[in-house]
C-alpha cells in the first residue's frame, strides 16, 4: 500500500506577519520549483497570521493548517476557533490534541475525539497527535498509553481521507532526543494494528501516520524510510524553510 507521505510544519506560537509572510513564500517557491514532488507540505501557522501564510502560498501546492479547533461551529467560546471559521481562513488541515494542548489545555481523548468529529464535518483533514511521556516509556507502558489514546480520540468515522495520525513521543518534542527507528517503527506498527481493529484493516493501511519530536534534516531520511512511517509534524525544524524542505527531500521517492 502506497501512502503519499505528508511533512506538516507545526509553528507553535511562533511568528510576527513579516516573518510568516517570509518563510510561507520560502516554502512556496521551493515546492512550486518542484512539481513533481513525492510528498505533500503543509504549514500550520498560529490563528494571527493565517491570512497572511495563506496568501503567501495561494499559488503552490502548499496546504494550510490550524493547530487546533473548538467542538462547536459557533457560539460564546471567548478566545476559541471553529473549525467552521478555520475552513472559511482556507485551511484543509487541523492538528488535534498536541501533547501541548493536552497539557496546556487539559485536553482529554473525548475532547480531542469531539475536535476531530467537527473538523470533519467540515471536510477538514485531522491530524490527531498521541504519545507517551517519558515516565510512560520508563515504565515500559508506551504502547499501551499510545494504543488507549489512539481508541480514545480517533472518531468511528475516521476515513483515510479525512484523518492523519501523529506520534509524538512527549519526551522527544524540542528536546533534540529522538526515538530510536526500532522504537518508532514497533508504535507505529502498533498504531495501525489498533486502527485496523477500529477502523477495518482498509482503513487502516491507507491512513498516514507521521512521526513528530526532534526530526531535522539529519535524522530525517532514517525515520521516514521506516515501513510504517508516512511523514513527519516538525516544530523547530519547520521555523526554516531550508531545514523544512531539506526533511521533505528526505522522503522516499514513491
Ligand atoms: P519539534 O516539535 O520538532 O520541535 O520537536 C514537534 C511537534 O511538537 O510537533
Amino acid at each position: 500500500m502506497s501512502r503519499r507521505p505528508l511533512i506538516a510544519g507545526n509553528w507553535k506560537m511562533n511568528g510576527l506577519r513579516a516573518d510568516a509572510k517570509a518563510l510561507a513564500g520560502e516554502i512556496a517557491t521551493l515546492s512550486k520549483a518542484q512539481s513533481d514532488a513525492a510528498f505533500d507540505l503543509l504549514v500550520c501557522p498560529p490563528f494571527t497570521v493565517m491570512e497572511t501564510v495563506g496568501a503567501a502560498i495561494e499559488h503552490s501546492d502548499v496546504f494550510l493548517g490550524a493547530q487546533t479547533c473548538h467542538t462547536a461551529e459557533s457560539g460564546a467560546h471567548t478566545g476559541d476557533i471553529s473549525p467552521v471559521m478555520l475552513k472559511d481562513a482556507g485551511c484543509t488541515h487541523v492538528i488535534v490534541g498536541h501533547s501541548e494542548r493536552r497539557t496546556d489545555h487539559a485536553e482529554s481523548d473525548a475532547d480531542v475525539q469531539a475536535q476531530a468529529i467537527t473538523a470533519h464535518a467540515q471536510d477538514l483533514i485531522a491530524i490527531i497527535c498521541v504519545g507517551e511521556t517519558e515516565a510512560e516509556r520508563e515504565s515500559g507502558q508506551a504502547l499501551q498509553v499510545v494504543r488507549e489514546q489512539i481508541l480514545g480520540s480517533v472518531p468511528a468515522g475516521a476515513t483515510s481521507e479525512n484523518t492523519v495520525i501523529a506520534y509524538e513521543p512527549v519526551w522527544a518534542i524540542g528536546t533534540g532526543k529522538v526515538a530510536t527507528p526500532d522504537d518508532v517503527q514497533e508504535i507505529h506498527a502498533d498504531i495501525r494494528n489498533t486502527l485496523a481493529d477500529k477502523l477495518g484493516q482498509d482503513t487502516a493501511d491507507g491512513m498516514r501516520i507521521l512521526y513528530g519530536g526532534s526530526m531535522k534534516p539529519g535524522n530525517a531520511k532514517e525515520l521516514l524510510a521506516l515501513a510504517d512511517v508516512d511523514g513527519g509534524l516538525i516544530g523547530g525544524a519547520a521555523l526554516k524553510s531550508e531545514d523544512f524542505w531539506a526533511i521533505a527531500q528526505s522522503c522516499p521517492s514513491l
